[in-house]
């Protein structure tokens, strides 16, 4: 079954096509980082006219590169939530069109699901039930995935996300947006144990995250610094960025310790954005190898949003007998 799929959730213009979830025959991502990096963050409209730009060209590109015809594809995949919620409907609207004139049919996704489906790009042998720890710039949770399109939240943040974490630290250290990505390279030049930042937990519930106290802190910090009048140069920047990351990552593992700790048996999957993040990554690594517990790590390539990891997940929704009417709406906020 070849599946086109569009993804338009937050920054990305995105459309790919997969052959049966798991092989990619093109996969195609127009990123607009470079326009709202002028803002510092996503502005919601000019990303919502920026998909409107992208989108035919993007779409086309991703059927031309599968070697493929329109009239050769079997369904049109879309994320339909969450997300931005005109972003989204830039790309449901398109998707919508193109299964109403093709005939095809239209298969929803949820854009959490999706980065878990990565890894099913990635490794072959991936099945549930396992436990997908997802973080990104919009979400970080702990789920159940009990099988393809069986989901279950056991842990999720009670304020930020992750990424807005990262990103958040990174526009106070004048690092260009999104700051994740250079965020993660600074902190290797710098001393993780030059500041202590708290690694929050939730009373109560082990599995669950917080963010926030965290995101204040490292802007306080370096507020502070600014108004005691020391230079922020690169070397104490490296420092916030190592000791920033070094309690960002202790707050992920955190959650995920929460969960194993309860006699969680199941692997562990990661997804989203911040996988990327080289030192979670030996965090998890070093985390798993001690306590036995199988780890799959999406490739760097598969972490970001992209619509191969739309159109693999698609492929199992289909399979599972979901297909949605044209009258179909997007949501800014959905559970997986
Ligand atoms: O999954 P994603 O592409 O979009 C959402 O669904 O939110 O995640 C984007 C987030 C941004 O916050 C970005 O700064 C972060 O992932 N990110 C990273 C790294 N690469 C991207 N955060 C930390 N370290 C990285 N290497
Ligand atoms: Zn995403």
């Amino acid at each position: 079954m070849k599946i086109l799929a569009i993804e338009s959730s937050c920054d990305e213009t995105a459309a790919a096509v997969v052959e049966d979830g798991r092989k990619v025959l093109s996969s195609v991502v127009a990123s607009q980082v470079d326009i709202h990096a002028l803002y510092g963050g996503v502005v919601p409209e000019i990303a919502s006219r920026a998909h409107t730009e992208a989108i035919c060209g993007v779409v086309s590109e991703a059927i031309k590169k599968a070697g493929l015809e329109t009239k050769e594809l079997d369904a049109i995949a879309v994320t339909y939530a969450p997300g931005l919620i005109g972003a989204l409907l830039t790309g449901l609207s398109f998707a919508k069109g193109l299964a109403y004139s093709t005939g095809l049919p239209l298969i929803p996704v949820h854009h959490i699901r999706g980065h878990v489906a990565a890894n099913y790009l990635a490794f072959e042998e991936l099945k549930p039930p396992f436990v997908a720890l997802v973080v990104s710039g919009g979400h970080t949770s702990l789920l159940r995935v009990n099988s393809y399109t069986d989901y279950e939240t056991v842990g999720v943040t009670r304020d930020d996300a992750a990424g807005e974490a990262f990103d958040k630290a990174a526009r106070v250290l004048g690092l260009p947006y999104p700051g994740g990505a250079a965020m993660d390279r600074l902190a290797h030049l710098g001393n993780k144990k030059a500041f202590k930042f708290t690694v929050s937990h939730v009373d109560g519930a082990p599995c669950d995250f917080s963010f926030s106290g965290l995101k204040t802190a490292v802007i306080n910090l370096v507020h502070n610094e600014e108004a005691r009048g020391h230079v922020m140069d690169d070397s104490l920047r490296a420092d916030v960025a190592a000791s920033f990351t070094e309690a960002a990552v202790k707050t992920v593992c955190r959650g995920v310790e929460g969960l194993y700790a309860e006699g969680e048996a199941l692997p562990l999957v990661l997804a989203g954005g911040v996988a990327a993040n080289s030192h979670l990554r030996v965090a998890l690594s070093s985390f798993a190898e001690t306590r036995g517990v199988k780890l799959f790590m999406p490739p760097l390539s598969l972490c970001g949003d992209n619509a191969a990891m739309i159109a693999s997940q698609a492929y199992y929704e289909a399979l599972a007998g979901k297909k949605a009417t044209l009258d179909l709406n997007a949501y800014a906020c959905m559970e997986a």
